[in-house]
């Protein structure tokens, strides 16, 4: 808002650039929302003189603080929170943004409200077509409806009424969540990814008689496992005769999106609008061992995490002229935080096709002037403008001298899109992405620095970036406007508190800066649905989430992720192992797929399982006149010499300590893979089933061994 004002009122950077003093909220919000009528009233003085120059002139992002001072530290504990919050000392966090928007049910009607019923969700039925819009007061009345035909069909309107949601982004999914908040009903999004198993688990643990689902796959599956507490199917998507006959014998009862719809808008059952204390969601998050945990939020936690946000983003913040892209999936929260802070002030959301491969279009189509985005998507970008470049060395040459000269400009706090270099080099990596971006959000996972400054430039848009965990609802850190440099995630955002705690078995001690990452405030959850133990694992007595992360604190007061608390055991000599650490420097070699390192503390030393690379094992094989298929190459003593040979001299390179190097591996010829059961869906090692799977051959090693 404030970029924009500036530039159309052509005036006053001598008020712009004035430093904001002192981290007072209420200063802060009065400058966020007074800045422009500063401007209009000193541009009275100043503009007649000078009002060419500036006019064309950029004018930085104004920080919202020093930004070598973006955190509060108070006690011996050394807890840092938000220059916004200036009750964060008394533990007393920021609850809401608006007094009247304390719940989700709230959150939409202020939406509908403040944007005067303005379009609300988009959808294109295919590829070749435009966006079409249901506007605020149409998708509340849908919404409302279908919750009217959802408590009709026998759900009771309490927050202990647990509904599965099960589809891609869609229009439907929202009125979906809408219709359970407006009668106090509880959403639980499942996703593909967790698998049938886990899905299956969900039903059971939350014993839901009733799952929204969109299509036919996806219907089938769940009809395939069928939990005995199912009763009933919403599908959104026409189905089939065949699943309809197969869900009629498995007793469940099929119905149309459609048909509860106009069950609901006949029956007009009262909302029940609920309590901020109310659960809103049970968000299931697959860990890396066992069965996926349900973090249960509450409005109160969803709402303050958001608004927090909101915040925190200052002047960048959405307004109603926004529109959004929706394409993370919503059973992520960070694309749930980001649909809902721009419900709260009445922004747009439009919905990619369903095929990630067709993004690009989509965005084309939408002209979305905000989007979230994962790592993965923007390195994608990166790599790709990256190889288009080597084709010609002008290109290159052109490209590096933008790039060079937006970075200047970075520096000093100026992000706009408007220089020669965007119009002749780096408009095409605008456009794939609509044109319009202004606001970035970045999350779930570190961004490398070059990436994160490259795409800053080339979009010449505000890219903020954050961390945080479904845990403690998404964000617990936000980087701040006017804050350019790049591997760090910000401050804490006015909601909570985050100290660091030492984990001696890393050498981490918070006082010499580096721990384990804790979070209190009234973003955090309220436990583990069902799992009185694993919520005590991560929330202590006085309310702190312990996140499993290690973060250090920059001088500036901004938090940096380092490392991940690993699973650490102990040898019988009493030193330490960090297996994944040692496995990823063996997974270095180019004879070794997989590797998983063990250890045991009534064991001196460590060994590991590995699946060897098939191409370059199968032709050293080949090049020394070994014959054989890959499980007969596993067996042979040469190849077993080669790999460990190959691996401790890496790991000597890399610096693992002789106790750290395996003494012994076991070579086996199949994946460890999702299928069966040996990673999570997200590839990583799930390292229980890999000890009870391999057990004999880990106990073979080390009797040879002893
Ligand atoms: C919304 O914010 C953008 C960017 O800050 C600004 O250009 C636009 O004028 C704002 N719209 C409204 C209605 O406030
Ligand atoms: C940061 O700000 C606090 C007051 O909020 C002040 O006491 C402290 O000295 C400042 N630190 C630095 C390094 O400027
Ligand atoms: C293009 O150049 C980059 C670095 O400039 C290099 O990493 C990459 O491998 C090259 N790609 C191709 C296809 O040549
Ligand atoms: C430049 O950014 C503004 C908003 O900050 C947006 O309205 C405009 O469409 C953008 N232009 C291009 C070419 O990206
Ligand atoms: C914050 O501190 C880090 C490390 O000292 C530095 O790299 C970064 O540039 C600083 N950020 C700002 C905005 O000064």
């Amino acid at each position: 808002m404030l970029l924009a004002a500036a530039s159309t009122v052509a005036a006053g950077p001598a008020v712009v650039l004035k430093k904001i003093k002192g981290p007072d909220v209420e200063q802060y919000l009065h400058y966020v929302s007074g800045a422009a009528g500063m401007l209009a009233m000193a541009g009275v003085g100043v503009a007649a003189a000078s009002a060419y120059y500036l006019a064309n002139r950029p004018i930085p992002t104004q920080p919202p603080f020093d930004l070598d001072n973006q955190t509060i530290v108070e006690g011996p504990e050394l807890i840092h929170y938000s220059r916004f919050a200036k009750d964060g000392k008394e533990m007393k966090f920021m609850r809401y943004l608006y007094e009247d928007t304390r719940t989700l049910y709230d959150v939409f009607r202020r939406g509908a409200r403040v944007s005067n019923n303005g379009p609300c969700l988009g959808w294109r039925e295919d590829p070749t077509k435009q966006y079409q819009w249901m506007r605020y007061e149409e998708t509340l009345l849908r919404a409302q409806n279908l919750g009217s035909g959802l408590v009709a069909l026998g759900l009771k309107p309490t927050p202990d009424t647990l509904v599965g949601v099960y589809g891609q982004n869609s229009p439907e999914w929202v009125l979906s969540e809408y219709a359970l908040y407006s009668y106090s009903m509880v959403i639980v999004p499942l996703y593909d990814t967790l698998g049938p198993e886990a899905c299956n688990y969900i039903i059971n643990q939350a014993e839901m008689s009733l799952v929204i689902c969109d299509n036919e796959d996806k219907c089938k599956s769940l009809l395939n496992n069928s939990p005995s507490c199912l009763k009933q199917l919403v599908h959104i998507k026409p189905i089939s005769k065949e699943t309809t006959e197969l869900a009629k014998r498995k007793g469940i009862n099929m119905l149309s999106f459609e048909y509860v719809e106009k069950l609901g808008a006949e029956k007009k059952n009262r909302p029940v609008p609920p309590q901020p204390e109310d659960l809103c969601t049970i968000c299931y998050t697959s860990g890396t061992t066992g069965n996926p945990k349900g973090v249960m939020l509450t409005h109160e936690n969803v709402v303050a995490d958001v608004s927090a946000t909101l915040l925190q983003l200052g002047d960048q913040k959405p307004n109603c002229s926004d529109v959004m892209m929706s394409f993370l999936p919503l059973a992520h929260m960070l694309e749930r935080i980001c649909q809902i802070a721009v419900y709260m002030q009445g922004g747009a959301i439009g919905f990619f096709g369903g095929d990630i491969r067709n993004l690009m279009d989509d965005m084309k189509a939408l002209r979305p002037t905000i989007t979230p985005a994962v790592p993965r998507l923007l390195n994608r970008i990166f790599d790709k403008v990256q190889s288009g470049l080597n084709s010609s060395s002008l290109k290159r040459f052109l490209f590096n001298a933008a790039l060079s000269s937006k970075e200047n400009e970075l520096r000093r706090g100026i992000i706009r899109n408007n220089t020669i270099w965007d119009k002749l080099v780096l408009g095409k990596v605008q456009d794939s992405m609509g044109g319009r971006i202004r606001l970035l959000v970045v999350g779930s996972a570190p961004l490398a620095g070059s990436v994160l400054t490259f795409m800053r430039c080339a979009l010449g848009c505000v890219i903020v970036e954050g961390y945080g965990q479904t845990e403690c609802v998404a964000p617990t850190t936000l980087t701040v406007q006017g804050d350019s440099t790049p591997e760090h995630v910000g401050p804490p955002i006015p909601c909570c508190a985050i100290k660091l705690v030492d984990v001696p078995d890393m050498n981490y001690y918070a006082a010499s800066g580096h721990g384990e990452i804790c979070i209190k405030g009234t973003n955090v959850f309220k436990g583990y649905f069902k799992e009185p133990e694993k919520t005590k694992e991560a929330l202590d007595e006085d309310g702190w989430l312990h996140t499993g992360d290690i973060g250090t604190f920059l001088p500036n007061g901004t938090l940096k992720i380092c490392d991940r608390k690993k699973n650490i055991f102990k040898l019988s000599q009493g030193e330490y192992i960090a297996p994944e650490k040692i496995e990823n420097i063996y997974i270095k070699s180019q004879y070794v797929a997989q590797v998983f390192v063990h250890g045991e503390s009534l064991k001196s030393c460590t060994v590991a399982v590995i699946v060897p690379d098939v191409e370059n094992v199968k032709f050293y094989a080949e090049e020394q006149g070994i014959p054989g298929t890959l499980s007969v190459l596993c067996n042979h003593p040469d190849i077993k010499q080669l790999i460990l040979k190959d691996i401790t001299d890496l790991g000597k390179k890399g610096g693992l300590k002789s106790f750290e190097q395996v003494k012994d591996i076991y070579l086996h010829p199949d994946a460890f893979s999702v299928q069966n059961g040996l990673l999570t869906p997200t590839l990583k090692s799930k390292r229980p089933e890999l000890r009870t799977y391999f057990k004999p051959q880990l106990e073979d090693m080390y009797m040879k061994l002893d």
